[in-house]
């Protein structure tokens, strides 16, 4: 039997996909050792491979196979756009994307003036501007603290996720709109959807039951 291999996000959603994984029998008992400087951890009776990535690549490596299967955000998925099965729905992770800026620029978004719009994610807020409001912006791109963008006056408003909405309150923000909403998906290379069909679809079927 050939080795299917899963990438995951490193972090938050990676401990969590364990957990899940856990509950229906699947364990690497190699991965929990949190000081371990390894990449890929391996479940021999299973054979089962796991490998932990930074989200944005996570598609990437289902993309061309080289993970079978990856976990990883649906804000990762849609800016990614890369071509590939999107399966489960895991349920944790769960938060928005939305557009988000002080009171003052809820008006600005109605109007005609060339908002600018900061963000982590330019190819969901260009989708969200461009085609649904019809609506042309100047998107900057950044990589984190995006709260930061409106408070010293890079740009009017933020494509941002929000998920307890703490940080926009602590810094004098608010949510304008919701573009949509977010939580960690299960991800499938579409070669192995075929090759692997069995195995995929006993272990959905699993996961689906223990969620
Ligand atoms: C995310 C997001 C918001 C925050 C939202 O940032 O970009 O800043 O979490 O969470 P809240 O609504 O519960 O306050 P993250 O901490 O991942 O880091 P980043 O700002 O570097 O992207």
């Amino acid at each position: 039997m050939r080795y299917l291999t899963f990438a995951l996000t490193k972090g938050r959603l990676a401990s969590k996909t364990l957990d899940l994984l856990g509950k229906i029998g699947i364990t690497c008992e190699e991965m929990q050792d949190k000081n371990t400087r390894r990449l890929i951890f391996v479940n021999e009776e299973l054979k089962l491979r796991f490998f932990l990535a930074k989200g944005p690549d996570v598609p990437t490596y289902v993309e061309y196979g080289a993970a079978d299967i990856g976990v990883v955000g649906k804000d990762t998925l849609l800016e990614e756009g890369r071509k590939l099965y999107e399966v489960l729905d895991l349920g944790f992770g769960a938060c928005r994307m939305c557009v988000c800026g002080p009171e003052s620029a809820r008006e600005l978004l109605n109007t005609n003036q060339l908002l600018r719009v900061a963000t982590k994610y330019p190819n969901i807020a260009r989708e969200y501007f461009f085609n649904q409001r019809h609506q042309t912006v100047e998107l900057i791109k950044l990589n984190g603290s995006i709260e930061l963008a409106p408070i010293v006056g890079l740009s009017e408003v933020i494509v941002d996720i929000v998920e307890t909405g703490s940080t926009l309150k602590e810094n004098g923000l608010m949510v304008l709109e919701e573009v949509c909403p977010l939580s960690a998906r299960m991800v499938v290379n579409q070669v192995s959807m075929k090759m692997e069909d069995e195995r995929i679809r006993e272990l959905i079927r699993k996961l689906r039951a223990s969620l």
